[in-house]
């Protein structure tokens, strides 16, 4: 594909990276790598300890100078607000923001306080850290870039036969924050009433899994959408300072070997520092007309 859009090697020192579940994982392994570019780097980790010790083990690498940590629980709006008031003193504004935290573990159950709990980080925490740092978006060349970690589990064909949220989700055109909203809170309503199999939504446990990857499934399908709504915002002329460019896309790193819990079939996994190729790739070049769309392994995919 022609790097047509932005000189490549446009970023620098100056250019400032955050990274949300940074701690380990493919976030860490995204650090590493814009840190490896010589791009400032925040490293952020709901765990002070944990955030710190994985800023230190850079250090062998000689990053660490590149790399500064802030603590960030992406649930809450407090914590979002604490990080972007401490970007907005350290470096005036950010040019590149990696929503990577998620949660699937094989000891979330299938309750609505499961589903809740996952998608309170997975989805509505997306949007919290995207809503709090937003305004310290900087006219980065090419435009500034929100990068969202998501999965094919996210793809409409997560859905299975629920044809009604098919016909919205795939309305990218159309698609609003707050209709992906609706999605996500009718999903948690079926989950509540325990109406879910007659509401459509597709029974993952079907493949095997412990864990509910419907309620992950639903996660990543509502980033996608969101990225698509928050760029239609942007192309609107929306939420942006005059002139911005600002650019979002999502992403799947693919199966990748990590502590992530319902990935422990014996199938071929990427290493981490493969599963961050795509993200950080996307969050460098920034493709043209690619912002509002789906990647993996750096070519667009369909939802
Ligand atoms: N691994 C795969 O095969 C795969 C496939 C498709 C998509 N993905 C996506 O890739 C992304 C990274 O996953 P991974 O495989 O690297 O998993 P991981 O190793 O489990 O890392 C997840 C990271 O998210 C953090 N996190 C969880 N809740 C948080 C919160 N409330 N606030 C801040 N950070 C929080 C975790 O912090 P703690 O250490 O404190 O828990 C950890 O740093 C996720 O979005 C995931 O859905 C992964």
């Amino acid at each position: 594909m022609a790097q047509d859009q932005v000189e490549w090697n446009w970023w620098s020192k100056e250019t400032v990276a955050v990274v949300t579940g940074a701690n380990k994982g493919i976030g860490f392994e995204i650090v590493r790598q814009l840190a490896k570019q010589g791009i400032t780097v925040v490293l952020t980790a709901r765990d002070t300890n944990r955030g710190e010790r994985a800023v230190e083990s850079l250090k062998c690498e000689g990053l660490h100078d590149n790399v500064n940590f802030h603590s960030l629980d992406v649930r809450s709006e407090q914590s979002a607000l604490a990080l972007a008031e401490w970007l907005r003193d350290t470096y005036g504004g950010i040019d590149i923001l990696i929503n990577n935290a998620a949660i699937a573990s094989t000891e979330i159950g299938d309750t609505f306080e499961d589903a809740k709990s996952l998608l309170d980080t997975n989805y509505f925490g997306v949007k919290n850290v995207t809503k709090a740092l937003l305004p310290l978006a900087r006219n980065t060349p090419g435009g500034f870039r929100v990068v969202v970690v998501s999965s094919s589990v996210g793809q409409l064909k997560g859905l299975g036969n629920n044809n009604k949220y098919r016909k919205i989700l795939s309305d990218r055109e159309n698609i609003t924050e707050d209709l992906v909203d609706d999605f996500v809170y009718k999903y948690l309503l079926e989950v509540e009433n325990g109406t879910w199999k007659e509401g459509g939504w597709p029974d993952w446990t079907k493949l095997g899994q412990r864990f509910p990857l419907r309620t992950y499934s639903v996660s990543k399908l509502a980033v996608n959408a969101y990225v698509s709504a928050l760029h239609n915002t942007f192309a609107a002329g929306r939420g942006r300072k005059l002139g911005q460019a600002v650019n979002v896309f999502s992403c799947c790193p693919g199966l990748v070997d990590t502590d992530l819990g319902f990935l422990g079939r014996p199938v071929p996994k990427k290493t981490p520092e493969q599963g961050a190729d795509t993200p950080v790739w996307l969050a460098l070049y920034c493709p043209k007309g690619g912002s509002g769309k789906f990647w993996s392994d750096r070519n667009e995919k369909e939802l």
